[in-house]
């Protein structure tokens, strides 16, 4: 088992990688200090892993809710059910949330905790490659309101990231590839070496090689808790982790966060931003191969999807947690491996780049 940390002063907390974690009560003795526990799942996931957990949880004698499974449910609505059912138990502040899911269990249940009696503890226990990878570590909760993305949340913590790499062997291929896009990215952002690592190794990450999906979960978090450390509220670095989301968010949404996955969008809006930073004259041609090649290889689409009307991608693109002032502000490459924040590219550039990607006949 490995353990990294991420530094945070007093709200400093450990990410454990490794295999049978969902079965070790000792992980869960060691952290909760209260006997007020909840397991958050989804469908889909409590089916697989919930009985499992709650066994394991047996001492706490643990309530447990389970959501409806996908993104669309990733709402007010259904964030008023977890803290309806709180509430209805009499659950006080010191009580423990538990997230058993993706990122959309995770970011709603981090969210409930953020705002159940103005702060309750959580533990994220990440079961996608996206969630382990990403969005189980930095404290970014959050729901989607109908005109943007994660745009109800708030930042809070977690007490404890447990990625058991063992509930990976459900996850639907798409599901893997959509997370290699999160892990892609660190190569992308600050980590040229890794990115060389992945070009060698993508096929046995594709092939869920079990070592070298806990060396790529590893050194993920290891980057992503170093940006969170520096920059917890993201007022410079941490925006850097956003490469390729302005137009993710815009596909998503474009999209009513149907057909999709994030990872996907995640994905293309990479290879879009490193198109825009190649027209730029920012990054040679060589490199925007080599990521494409890359993202190919992951199994991830590179052209937006027929139903998506490219002429509402810009505006789509200025409901932004990025914009000030109402300016875009766009994560662009410099080379492989770095990484900036920038309003100075150039907006005929940028149609270009969204028309390239168009996949309907007549838009190129
Ligand atoms: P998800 O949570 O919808 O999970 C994907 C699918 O896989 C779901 O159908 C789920 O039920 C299923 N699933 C999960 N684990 C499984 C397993 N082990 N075996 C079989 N099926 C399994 O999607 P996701 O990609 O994990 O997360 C996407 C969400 O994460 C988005 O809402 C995105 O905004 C958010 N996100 C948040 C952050 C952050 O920093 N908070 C970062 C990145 C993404
Ligand atoms: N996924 C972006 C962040 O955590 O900042």
């Amino acid at each position: 088992m490995k353990e990294l940390k991420v530094e945070l002063g007093q709200r400093s907390y450990p990410i454990l990688i490794g295999k049978g974690l969902l079965g070790d009560p000792e992980l869960f003795v060691n952290i909760i200090h209260s006997s007020q526990v909840m397991v958050v799942s989804n469908t889909t996931i409590a089916s697989l892993y919930l009985p499992q957990l709650l066994d394991t949880l047996a001492d706490f004698s643990p309530l447990s809710y389970v959501i409806a499974d996908g993104e669309s449910h990733k709402n007010l609505t259904v964030m008023n059910e977890i803290v309806t059912q709180l509430l209805e138990n009499k659950f006080s502040r010191n009580c423990t949330l538990i997230a058993l899911g993706g990122g959309v269990v995770g970011d709603i249940t981090g969210f409930a905790a953020a705002c159940y009696q103005r702060g309750a503890n959580y533990i994220q226990i990440p079961t996608t490659l996206l969630a382990q990878v990403d969005s189980s570590v930095g404290g970014k909760t959050a729901v989607n309101h109908e005109i943007g993305k994660n745009m109800i949340g708030a930042f809070h913590q977690p007490i404890a990231v447990y990625s058991d790499s063992d509930v990976l062997d459900t996850l639907p291929d798409r599901e893997l590839s959509a997370g290699l896009a999160e892990v892609i990215k660190y190569g992308l952002i600050r980590d040229p070496v890794f990115f060389t690592w992945l070009e060698n190794n993508i096929e046995s990450l594709r092939d869920r090689d079990d070592e070298c999906l806990q060396y790529a979960i590893e050194r993920s978090c290891q980057n992503k808790a170093e940006v969170v450390a520096d920059d917890e509220r993201e007022q410079g670095q941490r925006a850097l982790l956003n490469f390729g989301h302005t137009f993710a968010h815009a596909v998503e949404t474009g999209l009513n966060y149907k057909d999709w996955l994030h990872g996907e969008a995640v994905g293309l809006g990479m290879l879009m931003a490193a198109d825009l930073s190649c027209r730029s004259g920012w990054i040679t041609e060589t490199d925007l191969a080599r990521i494409r090649d890359l993202l190919i290889k992951a199994g991830l689409p590179i052209k937006l999807p027929e139903q998506f009307e490219i002429s509402n991608m810009r505006e789509l693109m200025s409901v932004d947690k990025k914009a000030k002032d109402g300016q875009l502000f766009l994560v662009v490459l410099k080379s492989i491996g770095d990484a900036v924040v920038t309003n100075e590219f150039d907006e005929n550039l940028l149609q270009l780049t969204v028309e390239q990607f168009s996949s309907v006949k007549g838009k190129n």
